[in-house]
């Protein structure tokens, strides 16, 4: 679309000061619409005649900033008056934040330098059937903001004490009088004349001149994702004095947000607050595991009563810790803070409840770990130097996230970004959007082709393959030639069984070969783009044929397993030539190990799938009900409210698995709430009928809990599948959408649309 705007960023530095960028205008001629089109180099927040536009937060979102920059449109027809003034501050966000936990690559740095840039217009339509614009340029002018510094990782500091700016009624501001549109000047400039010492604003910081400069312009594109908007608000359920003297509120659930403020205060007095996840074995606040995120938010104080909450970032918190109020810590009191929750809009279409508490925690759990991490990107977290939208965890998750709610749109945003990002030589980084800009891991990488084919299955939309399969045949081209060994993939640099508990000592990577794990991987993302061919009435056999050379070559180079890991991809992937004894063998280890799971973010998504498909019903629920370390519901039992990044975060004297790298809210491991749709409570669509189109299910209960039911909203209408005991029998409540096929207890029915009850006689698994 062509702009009738130009880039515009203060022609002076201000530091790590927000600018504010304003205009004001009048109309004279009756609007019949109004449009606000916008975007930065950071984040905005726009403002017309004091009313905030629109309610995304962190827009324009975070996209491959290279190749894509979103732009929002607000309809604003319904905010303007006679004399209007519209203000926009624009944050550093994900655009220009230094990111302290991994080294930016050269080219990230680069967009990083970026100026804190505008780009806005508003189209106003007549009713007359005229129209004009009216765009960023030199008419516009900026001042510093009450935002004094704001960071994605760092936080914020919020001025209130600086007087007010101006607003539309004052003369300071350069007045705009709709004309019809003539373009923006195309050069840029180094200085602006508009403005002159004589009409500057003196209330908080000079009004300062903005300047043109060359922006992005090819990037540009239409919102494509969900919005990041408020979702809910939590109220603190304790304030309380730790050991070491320190106040502390504890808002009971770990989130993704920020804290509202609201208190009555002296003008320059100040509040400063410390986020944190968790407590320490002491019961003291804790932060040490977000390494180098300071994640504090300081603000200063006007006189009276006020309200602030951060414009431009967003904590992962449970606890906040009072380093500064008026009148003492000790002065707080419940009313002075609410925590609001942010995420991505998406609707909630999955809901899972069974007769067992700490497995309904469990579930609780895995969907907060969702939107606290599903803010524009899918997140290894939300609250250490890191945040980033890591591969392997996304490919891990998907899903899951595809059962808990419709994130159709929100992965093909990412995956957009997954592909303008994507070498060349079709290397995928390990984080996408990719600052990191190195590397390509087996299982990581592979979310350019697990991704699209989930997001596929889920919902049964083509166009996501048609998009996506360039970029999955990249991904196996890159295989095939960054490998030592025809048909395997061997060397190159992977993350392995990340977290696997058979890690050698001071290892991150389990002990499962990552030969193997590539190899696996290499074959089931063939596996998917012969699938998407099919789908998209292509030709396959040239990957059919690479499969099978693959497949081959697996069972011939790998002639034993060692590891659960290395067993659960062999039956998972249909990779072992005899699965069933895969799967036994895998079971035995389990049960040597004490029925304990040893497996990291490789195995763990597929354990229990192999365990239930294989005649190891019994032993699968044994792992997802075992309370003991090493399990899902060991978290649970030590409080957790979200999924942690490893199996002992907090071990049971307390103490922390490690200070480095130890998240509280990881979504990796609540992969497991797939298998309790897929497998428990039977609900499973298929490749002939993707998106629920054609439905499957096989409900497996398990004596050891009363009942459970699970339900999904589906493209085609809800689905309810929930097993209760009764007496000896399983009565089972089944309601499809549409025609399905029915399993229970190794019978199948085939059955229309409709509700039905069945009962089978209560057996042992
Ligand atoms: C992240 C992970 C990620 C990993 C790569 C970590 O720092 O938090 O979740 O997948 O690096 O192995």
């Amino acid at each position: 679309m062509i702009w009738h705007a130009a880039w515009i960023c203060p022609a002076d530095t201000m530091g790590d000061i927000c600018p504010e960028f304003f205009r004001s205008f009048s109309e004279k001629k009756a609007i019949k619409k109004a449009v606000l089109r916008i975007t930065a180099l950071g984040v905005y927040e726009a403002v017309l005649n004091q009313k905030r536009v629109g309610d995304f937060i962190l827009a324009p979102g975070w996209t491959s900033y290279k190749k894509r920059l979103q732009y929002q449109e607000y309809d604003i027809t319904s905010f303007l008056s006679e004399q209007n003034e519209l203000v926009v501050t624009v944050g550093k966000g994900w655009y220009r934040s230094p990111m302290p936990g991994w080294g930016a690559s050269p080219e990230w740095k680069t967009i990083q330098q970026a100026p804190a840039g505008l780009l806005a217009e508003i189209e106003f339509l007549y009713e007359d059937g005229t129209s004009s614009f009216l765009g960023t340029d030199l008419t516009w002018g900026c001042r510093e903001s009450a935002v004094r510094f704001s960071e994605i990782y760092d936080g914020e500091t919020y001025d209130a004490s600086l007087p007010i700016a101006s607003s539309a009624t004052e003369s300071s501001t350069p007045a705009f009088s709709a004309t019809p549109f003539s373009a923006a000047s195309s050069s840029t400039h180094t200085f602006a004349s508009a403005f002159s010492s004589s009409n500057m604003d003196k209330n908080r910081s000079d009004t300062l001149p903005v300047m043109e400069f060359d922006g992005p312009s090819d990037s540009l594109i239409p919102q494509e994702g969900e919005k990041v908007t408020e979702q809910e608000t939590l109220f603190p359920c304790r304030i309380f004095e730790t050991p070491a003297g320190e106040t502390v509120i504890d808002f009971g659930q770990e989130i993704s947000g920020y804290v509202e403020l609201h208190l009555t205060a002296h003008n320059g007095e100040e509040v400063l607050l410390s986020h944190g996840e968790v407590l320490d074995a002491d019961g003291n606040f804790y932060n040490g595991n977000y390494r180098g995120a300071k994640a504090k938010l300081h603000y200063i104080c006007k006189e009276g009563f006020q309200t602030y909450k951060p414009k431009f970032t967003f904590f992962g918190f449970r606890y906040v810790r009072i380093d500064s109020f008026p009148g003492g810590p000790s002065a707080v009191t419940r009313d002075n803070f609410t925590a609001i929750v942010i995420h991505s809009a998406l609707s909630r279409t999955g809901n899972i409840r069974c007769s067992n508490p700490l497995l309904n925690k469990l579930f609780d759990n895995i969907v907060w770990g969702q939107k606290g991490n599903f803010i524009d990107v899918p997140t290894d977290c939300p609250q250490r130097d890191e945040r980033l939208g890591w591969t392997g965890d996304a490919e891990v998750f998907v899903r899951s996230a595809a059962l808990n709610f419709d994130v159709e749109r929100f992965f093909s945003k990412w995956l957009s970004d997954l592909r303008a990002d994507q070498g060349t030589d079709g290397r995928v980084g390990h984080v996408i959007p990719d600052l990191l800009g190195d590397g390509a891991s087996a299982a990581w990488g592979d979310a350019a082709c697990i991704c699209p084919w989930e997001i596929y299955l889920a919902y049964g939309n083509k166009e996501i393959l048609s998009a996506s399969l360039p970029s999955m045949e990249k991904w196996i081209t890159y295989i095939s030639t960054h490998t030592n060994d025809k048909n395997l993939w061997t060397g190159g640099t992977h993350f392995g069984d990340w977290l696997g508990l058979d890690a050698p000592s001071g290892s991150y990577k389990g002990s499962t070969r990552d030969d193997l794990i590539a190899t696996a991987f290499y074959a089931y993302s063939t596996s998917l783009v012969v699938k998407a061919r099919k789908v998209l009435n292509m030709d396959a056999s040239y990957y059919e044929t690479l499969y099978s050379d693959i497949i081959h070559a697996f069972r011939s180079h790998f002639t034993e397993y060692r590891t659960q890991t290395e067993c659960v991809l062999a039956a998972y992937f249909n990779l072992a030539s005899d699965c069933k004894a895969v799967a036994d063998q895998l079971a035995t280890m389990i049960v040597s190990c004490g029925n304990s799971l040893q497996t990291g973010f490789v195995g763990t998504p597929y354990l229990l799938y192999v365990l239930s498909r294989y005649g190891h019903l019994k032993l699968a629920y044994s792992l997802l009900l075992r309370e003991q370390y090493p399990s899902w519901l060991y978290s649970v039992t030590k409080g957790a409210t979200t999924v942690w990044e490893h199996w002992d975060g907090i071990k049971e004297d307390g103490s922390f698995w490690s200070m480095d790298m130890n998240s509280f809210n990881h979504y990796a491991y609540g992969s497991v709430i797939a298998w309790v749709y897929n497998e428990a409570a039977g609900i499973q669509t298929s490749e002939d009928g993707p998106g629920y189109e054609t439905v499957r299910i096989q409900p497996k209960p398990d004596t050891r809990l009363d009942w459970l039911s699970a339900s999904l909203m589906t493209r085609h209408g809800r689905m309810e599948s929930g097993w209760t005991r009764q007496g000896d029998q399983w009565r089972y409540e089944i309601t499809t959408p549409v025609d399905a096929v029915i399993v229970i207890a190794d019978e199948t029915i085939q059955v229309k649309k409709g509700s039905y009850v069945f009962f089978s006689p209560l057996e042992e698994c």
